[in-house]
């Protein structure tokens, strides 16, 4: 997907060479960028991937680290009938989530404040709809 999306920007960006962006594959709690590398991070459809809320702190943490301004992220919300739709969808099954799981925003609230980080924003993309939440933070201290 990296060497796609290099290609498509080097084919169709306007006046865009190279050496203007670069498109790397990094773990997200170690990327390996030095402190405050960035103006911003965006960060979208991979919260909702990680069920543990270290998992989801260390991130996080790792985004405030590599950003000098502001963080957007994604997450899922479980105030949404969709969300209820999928809790429906298991309990029939009698299965277990594993993945795509909504959380409480108070959750993703927690893990943003244990993360040294604070909500600026928050937007739903269909509230009461969809799960899908972005929500803008910036350092705490800050
Ligand atoms: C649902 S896709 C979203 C891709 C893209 N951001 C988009 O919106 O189309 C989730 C992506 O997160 C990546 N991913 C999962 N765990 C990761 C991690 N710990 N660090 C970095 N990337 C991860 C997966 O490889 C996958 O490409």
């Amino acid at each position: 997907m990296a060497e796609l999306a290099h290609a498509n920007w080097a084919r169709r960006g306007p006046g865009r060479t190279d050496a203007t962006a670069q498109f790397l594959v990094r773990e997200g709690g170690a990327t390996g960028f030095a402190d405050g590398t960035f103006d911003a991070v965006v960060c979208n459809r991979l919260f909702h991937h990680f069920r543990e809320p270290s998992i989801r702190v260390a991130v996080l943490s790792e985004f405030r680290r590599i950003c000098c301004g502001r963080i957007f992220v994604s997450f899922f919300n479980s105030f949404a009938l969709d969300a209820v739709r999928f809790r429906m969808k298991h309990w029939l099954r009698g299965t277990t989530p594993t993945d795509r799981i909504p959380i409480p925003m108070s959750d993703f609230a927690a893990d943003i404040r244990a993360a040294g980080l604070r909500v600026l924003s928050t937007s739903p993309i269909a509230w009461g709809l969809s799960p899908m939440w972005y929500v803008e933070l910036c350092d705490a201290s800050v």
